[in-house]
């Protein structure tokens, strides 16, 4: 069973070791233990106060990915924790309902701690739920990945690490490698799904099954979705869908993670599923299928913008020592001061971002202290603008290359916000930037 902690307690991150039975043991980092920390289950309203214990070796802190806190309780890189120092964060959870996630957040450090195991999930439950009480099997999945030296250390980044993003070979599902999922045939399994990669966008399918969409990042969609084959999920990323049960009793599916493109400059791109947890039907009879309802949520449109502003996402070639290096920056700057201000905006004021890709792989944009709707979305300069249909509140969206798209969004809070490419090895090389809210 997953260890779960309330709103109030401890993450006491320290080295530990993994074990992966045949004698095999991964030397790795952790909150309160050396595995995937708790599932942090947390009520709209309620007052969270957690300690960060920092048993570590280096300076780190704790970033609540998704959730609109006070920016001097959000992790930021200014904020770190020194090594043998803890730190309460306080505030109180917001008005939501949906799955978020903590991770650390020094500056420059974060693809590392990260690697090293460093991550969890948060179950937010707010309101009442639109789903039907009973014939639905909710199961939180954090998908991870990995990858190892022979002797069980973790591998350290590559040169092709620092470009691409690392990825690993072994895709673990809240923390293990492989694992079985145990359904009951009939009834929907609802997946509470998030992307914890650095940098491997997730292709999801369980072929023989369809998925439904019923809520993103931060929280229910209006409505239920019309069924589909894949999923995409990209880094820092969630999706909580539906999957009909219908597989006979005794039955068994594979969710895999199907290759997807994303314009990787060194690596090679993945050309295989990969297998992520098997789905095992017991062999009891069939239960029966509650219907779902019309309609979930409501999300109202937000208004027109009192501010536009343009951000530009690219990378190109330095030197650096005599070496050739990747720079990956946003509007021509990297994150190189963590008192800088590369905007200023105003608490309470929509803004309307017009986000454009100009490189050549994907990059999936993320924002500190607000969730957005994404407004319409164009391939490139030669393409016309699509209208985003789906109305919804997300905190990552995924940018092709040559793409752009608005984004809007409120800032309720005063304080410096973060806005970064996801790929964990890009934010920390400097695709990031400051939002400064007064
Ligand atoms: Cu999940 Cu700024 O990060
Ligand atoms: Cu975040
Ligand atoms: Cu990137």
């Amino acid at each position: 069973a997953w260890p779960t902690l309330g709103a109030r307690g401890e993450l006491r991150a320290a080295p530990g070791l993994l074990h992966w039975g045949g004698g095999l043991n991964t030397p790795s980092w952790g909150y309160n233990g050396a595995a995937l920390g708790p599932l942090l289950e947390w009520r709209a309203g309620e007052a969270v106060d957690m300690t960060l214990v920092n048993a570590l070796p280096e300076a780190s802190n704790i970033h609540w990915h998704g959730l609109e806190v006070p920016a001097s309780e959000d992790g930021h890189p200014r904020d770190a924790v020194e090594a043998g120092q803890r730190r309460a964060y306080r505030f109180t959870v917001p008005e939501v309902d949906g799955l978020f996630w903590y991770h650390p957040h020094p500056h420059g450090r974060t693809a590392f701690q990260v690697a090293m195991g460093l991550a969890g999930p948060i179950r937010v439950r707010g309101g009442r739920s639109p789903l039907p009480a009973d014939g639905i099997d909710e199961r939180v999945l954090m998908i991870t990945d990995q990858r190892l030296l022979a002797d069980g250390r973790i591998a350290p980044h590559s040169d092709a690490d620092w470009m691409d993003g690392r990825e690993g070979d072994l895709l673990l599902v809240n923390g293990q490698y492989q694992p079985v999922l145990s359904v009951r045939a009939g009834g929907w399994l609802r997946l509470r799904l998030i992307n914890a990669c650095a940098a491997r966008y997730l292709h999801l399918s369980l072929p023989g099954h369809l998925w439904r969409q019923i809520g993103a990042d931060g929280g229910w969609l209006e409505q239920v979705q019309a069924p589909v084959k894949q999923l995409l999920l990209v880094p820092g990323e969630r999706a909580d869908v539906l999957v009909a049960l219908d597989g006979a009793p005794g039955s068994r599916a594979v969710l895999q993670s199907l290759p997807y493109v994303r314009g990787k400059m060194v690596s090679a791109e993945q050309s295989r599923p990969e297998p992520i947890l098997s789905v095992h039907y017991q062999r009891t009879a069939a239960q029966a299928r509650p219907p779902l309802p019309r309609r979930l949520a409501d999300i109202a449109p937000l208004p027109a913008p009192a501010v536009r502003r343009e951000v530009v996402l690219s990378e190109t070639m330095s030197m650096e020592g005599g070496k050739h290096q990747m720079a990956f920056l946003i509007n021509d700057r990297r994150y190189d001061d963590m008192n800088r201000a590369d905007f200023t905006g105003k608490v309470g004021e929509v803004e309307e971002w017009t986000v454009h890709n100009r490189s050549d792989m994907d990059h999936p944009f993320h924002l500190h202290g607000a969730a957005f709707q994404v407004q319409w979305r164009q391939a490139s300069a030669q393409h016309p603008r699509a209208p985003e249909t789906l109305r919804a509140w997300r905190d990552v969206v995924n940018l092709k290359p040559d793409e752009s798209l608005a984004l809007r969004f409120v800032q309720r809070q005063p304080g410096d916000r973060l806005f970064h490419c996801h790929i964990l090895e890009h934010e920390d090389q400097g695709m990031m930037a400051t939002l400064r809210v007064v």
